[in-house]
């Protein structure tokens, strides 16, 4: 069994989550003449599961209407590559023709997920996407990718909990943590 710290409290995830939201609602267009403001949010599988939820409470607190919906992409080919390949799985994200999404994801760490899950949406008839991931692990940034959104920013270390895992362990820890050692 692996070892893990705490890298960032439950406390202030609660509290950055909040803050996204608020950020978002404040960009976010309003969507028709009813004058509601619609997020249609598309949540990246596994990972971002236990982020979309409570961003998509946040948002709703902030006074949006969010529409939920999910992707699943998995990258194959050696894990040693640096040009990834990734492919989509599962069922397509349904209904995004001329909206603006939020893509949201846990991790954003080569980039090369969330640059080709963009591409997707755009080819499958979003107008425009908004990205925001949970956390930013810049040192690893291969893709020429940059989040509209970030909670926080953090070293290269591996990361674990808030729907991250290790060896598909761990998601269901309530706090971010490192894994020190395997
Ligand atoms: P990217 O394509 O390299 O940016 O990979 C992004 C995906 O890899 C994330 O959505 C996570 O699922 C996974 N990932 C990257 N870094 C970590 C980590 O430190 N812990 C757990 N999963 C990670
Ligand atoms: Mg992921």
């Amino acid at each position: 069994m692996a070892k893990v710290e705490e890298l960032i409290s439950t406390k202030d995830v609660a509290a950055r989550v909040e803050a996204l939201a608020k950020e978002i609602v404040a960009d976010w267009p309003i969507a028709d003449e009813s004058g509601d403001r619609v997020v249609n949010m598309v949540a990246m599988l596994k990972g971002a599961f236990i982020f979309a939820a409570d961003l998509a409470r946040a948002l709703s607190r902030q006074g949006a209407e969010v529409n939920i919906d999910f992707m699943t992409v998995k990258s194959y080919g050696k894990s040693t590559e640096s040009s990834r390949k990734v492919k989509q799985v599962g069922p397509p994200p349904e209904d995004l023709d001329g909206r603006t999404v939020l893509l949201v994801d846990d991790i954003l760490d080569t980039g090369h997920s969330l640059t080709y899950a963009q591409e997707l949406l755009l080819a499958t008839g979003a107008k425009a996407i908004k990205s925001c991931v949970l956390l930013n692990k810049q040192e690893r940034r291969e893709a020429d990718i940059a989040a509209d959104y970030v909670g926080f920013e953090i070293p290269n270390a591996f990361i674990v909990g808030y729907g991250l895992d290790y060896a598909s362990r761990y998601r269901e820890l309530p706090f971010v943590a490192k894994v020190l050692e395997t």
